[in-house]
């Protein structure tokens, strides 16, 4: 299958230290990848490299050009979605106009929008920074969700939200990413086994497996190894945050 990413020997610093270490990997034209690892790996760090956010090294190849020497302004409008870690929604505004200033397009999705999301169409004049931690979450979905990207970047959008949330969430990313390819940073192996193709395992800020999802959940062995969690038993990765 082509690839819409191609990410080859990329490295990033922060504050001079080495967080990302030549990684190589690809990103399918659809589905979702999934990106895998141990807290501290480097996860987070390897999407704010690709989208400029830090110094970083190497090849990256969006869409067949190259994006590795540009600002992360110039890869955004390129049509890469980028949902951080931490939400970062605007506290102070309300759900409905965290989304107008999220809005780029033209014509924005709105429609797209209000069907996945249709707790938020009731929440439209709560104050974002009134909302849940899953509520959040889709608001920073939303609004990734409502310009016409050509590929996601969503790092952890399940962690510290409770089981059902987590469900609620996976859906919408489910429903995502039948519109677009999705790049999930993801420790939530039943997560990753519901929406996940291939996947990207990091260790120690490089990569150290990539495959079929399905595959690598069915060995234990494998899982344990690289995750130091059992498939069959974890949800989540051994010291979460939260
Ligand atoms: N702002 C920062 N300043 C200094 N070190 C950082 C910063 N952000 C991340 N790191 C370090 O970079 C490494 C990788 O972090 P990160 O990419 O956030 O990992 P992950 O997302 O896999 O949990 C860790 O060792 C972390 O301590
Ligand atoms: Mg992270």
């Amino acid at each position: 299958m082509s690839a819409i990413l191609e990410v080859e020997h990329l490295s990033a610093t922060i504050d001079g230290q080495l967080v990302v270490e030549d990684v190589t990997f690809s990103v399918p034209a659809t589905g979702v990848t999934a990106v895998l690892g141990r807290n501290g790996v480097g996860k987070t760090s390897t999407m704010k490299a690709i989208m400029g956010l830090i110094g970083r090294s190497g090849r990256v190849e969006f869409a067949g050009e190259r994006i590795d020497r540009e600002d992360t302004h110039k890869i955004v409008r390129r049509g890469i979605g980028y949902v951080p870690e931490d939400r970062e929604v605007f506290a102070g505004l309300t759900v409905a106009e965290n989304l107008r200033l999220a809005a780029r397009d033209a014509t924005p999705r709105r429609e797209l929008v209000d069907q996945l999301f249709p707790d938020l169409v009731r929440r439209s004049g709560q104050k974002a920074g009134t909302l849940s931690g899953g509520q959040q979450q889709m608001l920073s979905l939303a609004r990734a969700l409502l310009n016409t990207n050509r590929l996601l970047l969503v790092d952890e959008p399940t962690k510290g939200l409770a089981p059902k949330i987590v469900t609620e969430v996976a859906e919408a990313l489910e429903e995502a990413a039948r519109t677009v390819p999705i790049l999930l940073v993801e420790q939530n192996l039943p997560v990753i086994e519901r929406l996940a193709g291939d996947v990207v395992v990091i260790d120690a800020g490089t990569v150290v497996h990539t495959g079929d999802a399905r595959t690598l959940l069915d060995d234990d062995e494998a899982v344990h190894r690289l995750l130091g969690v059992h498939a069959d038993t974890a949800t989540t990765a051994p010291g979460g945050t939260q």
